[in-house]
């Protein structure tokens, strides 16, 4: 047991796919995991193992924001040994040709996060997504024929920006969508020298306005897990 998990030593797969909604987490291991187990419910944030193909998996919801999503990453690395760390979850298109259902692998996450900034004193540190997992899903998504698209993407500490047009400026440097957790995961990964990377699919747009409904999601993401499971596999 750690602060903020009550799994037993064992309990968790060494390989965790991370929604923020602890529903979507309970979502994924109804839908796509053999025989799986809830291990936790403190604070509500529910996390389940399973099997896929064989292979022992966890799904754990973060809660939203990189605060909420280090801490269930700093757990699951340190107290109880998880080594592949894939985030599944929504993201806002700042490129017009990034349009709603799309699937977008976060290469690199810049950020409007302080986290890295009071480590790193008056430099940038790049948080970067593991190359083999990158490799991996990107292989799976075009063997596949899942389009995807990779590049950088912003993890931004708020969702509701000051205006309209605060996007703009990361999209003229080519930044594809914002999101609010992989900056963090990339970082923490690289610190205790674990696997990270974040696959998203795109529920609204900020240059059209547009927004997906829960249901009109669905289908894009299954496409999504399914390249994260079989990442992993
Ligand atoms: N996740 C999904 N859409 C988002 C947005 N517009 N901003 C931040 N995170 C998001």
């Amino acid at each position: 047991m750690s602060t903020h998990i009550e799994a037993k030593p064992g309990e968790i797969a060494e390989s965790v796919l991370l929604p923020g909604d602890p529903m979507r987490a309970k979502w994924i291991a109804e839908t796509f995991l053999e025989n799986a187990k809830c291990y936790n419910n403190v604070r509500g944030m529910l996390g389940y193992t399973g099997t896929f193909q064989g292979k022992r998996i966890s799904v754990q919801g973060t809660g939203m924001g990189i605060p909420s999503a280090l801490i269930y990453c700093h757990e699951l690395i340190n107290d109880y040994g998880v080594k592949n760390l894939i985030r599944v979850g929504s993201a806002g298109s700042y490129q017009k040709d990034i349009q709603l259902r799309d699937i977008v692998i976060a290469m690199a996450a810049s950020s409007t996060s302080g986290i890295n900034n009071s480590r790193f004193i008056n430099s940038d540190y790049s948080p970067t997504a593991d190359f083999d997992l990158f490799l991996k899903a990107a292989r799976y998504a075009k063997e596949n024929d899942i389009p995807i698209k990779a590049g950088n993407i912003l993890s931004s500490d708020q969702f509701y920006e000051d205006g309209p047009e605060d996007y703009k400026k990361w999209a003229d440097y080519g930044v594809l969508c914002v999101e609010m957790e992989a900056a963090g995961l990339y970082t923490i990964a690289a610190k205790f020298n674990v696997r990270a990377l974040a696959i998203l699919t795109i529920s609204d747009s900020l240059v059209t306005g547009e927004s997906t409904s829960s249901e009109d999601r669905e289908s894009s993401f299954s496409k999504m897990i399914e390249i994260a499971l079989n990442t992993v596999v």
